[in-house]
């Protein structure tokens, strides 16, 4: 079959790189959480403090982009690749509620974007990748033979996320998140650059109501018909 390129766009939270890193080790593709891309300059600006209560010093971090150097290496224990800045892994710490609440503010910047679809272009000229993200269907790869477009209702992904963060042990309450993943949705539909929104020619899939395996499954068909066609 040939090498394919999947894009997987759609809201927060909607378990998009779980879908997207099983099939990618199933059929042996490359897999690039673009959303970890974002998180991780955010984790840069907040470590830095070029995030100084709530206010994003825009000017220091145009500048510092170029110390921002993203890599991913593969973690086998966790069947995934894990994000690292300038050579340290930052997995865990782009993950926290912390993060998630500035990360849509610096995905807006037109600077930021330029920057990770240069480097997501690099990543994905060669075919057989998955990248899932928000603008992969309709602004990175907008000839991707398969795009899927991601969507559950609010309650049952900020559900989801709530888990997630208390199964490592991050305290935290429902309320707050379902908050987050209501702004994120809000921010990243309505800004100017690349917003979210569904490729006219993806396929869209609710999940709401589908498990794991499930959803494994519905993929998996939608990957053998696009690679055949
Ligand atoms: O929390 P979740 O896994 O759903 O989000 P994520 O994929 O880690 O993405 C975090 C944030 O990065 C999103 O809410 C967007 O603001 C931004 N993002 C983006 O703007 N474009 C992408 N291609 C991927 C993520």
């Amino acid at each position: 079959m040939k090498k394919i390129t999947i894009a997987i766009d759609g809201y927060s939270s909607c378990g998009k790189s779980t879908m997207a890193k099983d099939l990618a080790s199933e059929i042996g593709y490359v897999y690039v959480d673009s959303g970890a891309m974002y998180r991780t300059v955010t984790l840069y600006a907040l470590e830095h403090g070029i995030i100084k209560d709530g206010q994003i010093d825009e000017e220091r971090l145009s500048s510092e982009m170029k110390n921002i150097e993203i890599s991913f290496v593969f973690n086998p224990e966790r069947g995934r690749p894990d994000t690292y800045l300038s050579g340290v892994c930052v997995e865990n710490r782009i993950r926290t509620l912390e993060v998630s609440n500035h990360v849509s503010h610096i995905a807006a910047l037109g600077f930021v974007r330029k920057e990770m679809v240069r480097q997501q272009h690099r990543m994905g000229k060669e075919g057989g990748i998955i990248m899932d993200g928000r603008d992969i269907g309709t602004t990175v790869f907008p000839n991707a033979e398969l795009k899927i477009f991601v969507t559950a209702s609010p309650e049952v992904r900020a559900q989801r996320r709530y888990d997630e963060l208390t199964a490592k042990g991050e305290i935290c309450n429902m309320a707050d998140i379902l908050r987050n993943v209501e702004e994120r949705d809000y921010i990243d539909t309505h800004r100017d650059i690349s917003p979210l929104r569904q490729a006219e020619d993806a396929i869209v899939l609710d999940n709401s109501s589908l498990t794991i395996a499930e959803q494994k499954a519905w993929l998996l068909q939608a990957y053998q018909k696009a690679a055949k066609d």
